[in-house]
Parts: C-alpha cells; structure tokens; sequence
C-alpha cells in the first residue's frame, strides 16, 4: 500500500436527536448499536457500505417492537403469523403486478439462503447460471461454491447518461450458445440502480421460454424506485414466464429490518414449488424469526406513508449525490439511479488512482477512500472481475452525514487529479 497522508478529522455538526420515523439518525446514535456498518472500521471512518439505512424505522415497526420487547415472550410464534405474513405479502405485492398464490411461498431466513437453494435445487454441479455483472457479490458465490459455471454478462455503460444496460442481440447469442439452466436476475440491480423495463425483462423472459431457463428473481430492492420509473416484478409478464420464475424478496432493504432474518420465496407454479421442495428438505431452511415476522407484517399492511417519505429522503440524497459527485467535473462518473440506495462510482479517470492501483495490484480504491479520507464503501471487485477503478457507495444517510461524505469524495478526487 503507498503511504497515505492521514485521515482528516473533520467534525461532523451533531444533528437533532433522532425521533422515529424522520431521516437524521446520529452518528452517534448510529455508533451505539450493534451496526455493523458504523463499527467496523474506525471512529473517523463514516459507514457508507453495507446495505442498510441510517433512518429509524417505520413508526409501526417501532410500536410492534416495542410490544414484543416488553411481553417478555420471545419463545415460538403462532402458527397463524406465517399466515398474515404471507397474506401481507400477496397483498402488497399485487401492487407490483404479481399474483401470488398464498399456497406456494416459502418463508425463509434470508435472500442469500434462497438464491443459494434455489441453484442447489434446480441445476447440477457444471450447469451454467446466468448472471448480468456487476453485481451483488453473493450472486457469484451462490454460483461458484456449488461448483456451478458462471455464465457472465457484463452490462455495458451508455458514456452519455452512465445507464447501465445489456444488448439485447449479444446477451442472446451468448445464452444460446453456453445453455445456463437458470437465470439469476437482480431486478432493480444492485449497484448499477436500475429499474429493468418490462421490453428489457421480456427479453429475459424470451430466452427463458426459448432454452427452458429457470429464473430466480432477487426483487429485494423493489420498494426503492425512484419516479418516473416503475417496478414490475418479472413473473407479472405473463403464465408463460410465472410458470419458470422463483422471485426471491423481503421487505428487509426498503423497512430497515435486515438484521431480523425474513425472508420469502414465491413459486411461479405448483410444479416449481414441488421440485424444489423434492431437493430441498424444509428443515434444511429454517424459518423466519418471530420479531422478523411481526416487523415485516407491520411494514407492509401499515408501513406504506412512512415508505412514501423514505424513498423521497433517498431520491434527495440520490439528486445530491448526482449534483455533487456525477455532474461536476472532477472525473468521477457513475450512473443517475432509477432505484436503491447505493450508488456505483468509477474513478478511473482520476490519474492519481491510476498510478495508484498500477503501483500495487492487491488493492482497490475502496481502499484508498478509505484510508485517505476515511470513508467505508464496498470494494468494486467483490461486484465483477477488474472493478477495481469501482466503488459502491450507501447514501441513504442523513443529511449531515451525506453532505461529509461528499465533501470526502470532493477532496478525495481533488488530492487525484495528478
Ligand atoms: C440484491 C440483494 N439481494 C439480497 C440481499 C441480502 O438479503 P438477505 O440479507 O436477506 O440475504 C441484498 C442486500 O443488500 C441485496 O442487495
């Protein structure tokens, strides 16, 4: 590693106690918990990668805790919770289009544990999964440690607009010919923050029918779409593209609620259902936690307006990011997010990092944010091969912490354009 000048110590102005519900959570606070975001690295580090938000959750998660807290009962739920969990779920998810069938979900722990089953359950060791990359890194794992072939397609960027997108004709010829027996779609994608269109997913959809594809649709981002996009799950498409789809999701990236384990997987047809439940013994899933249940529950039958401000915080902190780092000129570029809250950023024009990493091939700019202005974001090549230029940033943060984290970035570029 080269010798770095030390982090500057830049105190960040302290914002109003936090009140549940509102977008302006300490750091502080943030420090206090058990956050792994915000404790990993040092006092002078800010967290912006992992994948959670700096907010309070909804008012009716707070009120659902609290009323578990204090009943002392942490023992094993009513059967009659996986069913209003479940019934939550078709009912919020008939507003992206999906009608699902109550009968064939599976509650799980987590998305990870899913993607991970469903691979184990529908191909064998060698088959080919396909993956669009970059992508969320256990994508790779769920392929690679089940000693399954990647079947790669790297999504391209427009140099105009910085939109990530993939080429219809290209990703055709390439599933033709290396035949993957199941798609792993991220839909919104994580980090490039697109919305994929209903003609991109039909693409997909085609090729699936054509090579009888599975798809696994990881639609864990899919409250976090910024207007004038629209989400439509991918199995909303049709029977056809229904009957081949597992959609895999939570309301845990949306409502903050990662760290309580809940999670579902929804069949696209009894048949799905059924072969998978022929591979997968129930037992080796687990289930969901109890407080992972009550909090999912209240999220989406009471958590919509608190929602509706949320995704508005994170569309005015995506506009600052836009304004602050993409539109200036300072050789930082990524794309404008249609959804999530993590943004992608290439530094490679900044000849300073160039010189950086070519003077040592074991790091990546994540480092050099990190140890020269004390940022925490995600590393680029945990997302693809030969990302290290790359960087994944969480900007779902408060107001005070976001604007640091760019005067961070600001600096950081400035120490690097020579
Ligand atoms: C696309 C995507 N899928 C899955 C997950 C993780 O889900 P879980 O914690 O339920 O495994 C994340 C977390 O950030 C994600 O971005």
């Amino acid at each position: 590693m080269p010798s770095v000048p030390s982090v500057p110590s830049v105190p960040l102005v302290p914002s109003v106690p936090s009140v549940p519900g509102r977008f302006d959570v300490s750091v502080e606070h943030l420090r206090s918990t058990v956050s792994t975001k915000w404790n990993k690295f040092g006092p002078d580090v800010l967290g912006a990668w992992i994948a959670d938000m700096d907010f309070q959750v909804a008012p009716p998660i707070a009120e659902v805790m609290q009323r578990y807290v204090s009943s002392g009962f942490y023992g094993y739920g009513v059967a009659t919770l996986k069913d209003e969990m479940i019934a939550a779920f078709v009912d919020w998810w008939s507003g992206h289009g999906l009608s699902a069938d109550p009968g064939r979900v599976l509650l799980v722990s987590e998305l990870v544990q899913a993607m991970h089953a469903c691979v184990a359950a529908f191909s064998s060791p060698g088959d080919g999964i396909l993956v669009l990359t970059p992508v969320y890194p256990p994508f790779f794992g769920a392929v690679r440690d089940q000693g399954r072939t990647l079947v790669e397609h790297r999504l391209h960027r427009q140099s105009d607009s910085g939109r990530y997108e993939f080429d219809a004709h290209a990703l055709r010829e390439q599933v033709r010919s290396a035949r993957p027996r199941v798609a792993l779609l991220c839909h919104p994608h994580n980090p490039v923050g697109r919305v994929w269109s209903s003609a991109e997913l039909q693409v997909i959809a085609d090729l699936a029918d054509e090579l009888d594809m599975l798809v696994v649709s990881d639609e864990i981002h899919a409250d976090l779409v910024f207007a004038p996009h629209r989400f439509r799950s991918f199995a909303s498409l049709g029977p056809t593209t229904s009957n081949r789809t597992v959609t895999i999701t939570s309301p845990s990236k949306a409502f903050n609620n990662a760290g309580l384990r809940c999670a579902l997987m929804h069949f696209g047809s009894t048949a799905l259902l059924e072969r998978f439940t022929d591979q997968i013994r129930g037992d080796l899933l687990g289930v969901p936690s109890v407080p992972g249940m009550l909090t999912s529950i209240a999220a989406w039958c009471h958590g919509r307006e608190w929602l509706g401000h949320c995704v508005e915080q994170l569309r005015e902190n995506r506009d600052v990011v836009a304004s602050r780092l993409l539109d200036a000129p300072n050789g930082i570029s990524g794309p404008l997010n249609e959804a999530t809250y993590l943004q992608w950023l290439d530094f490679s024009a900044l000849p300073g990092v160039r010189v950086a990493l070519d003077a040592d091939p074991t790091i990546c700019v994540s480092d050099l944010l990190r140890e020269r202005v004390g940022i925490a974001c995600n590393n680029g090549p945990d997302f693809g091969d030969d990302l290290r230029h790359f960087a994944r940033v969480n900007f779902a943060t408060s107001a005070t912490v976001l604007n640091e984290i760019c005067n961070r970035i600001e600096r950081f570029a400035a120490m690097h354009t020579a």
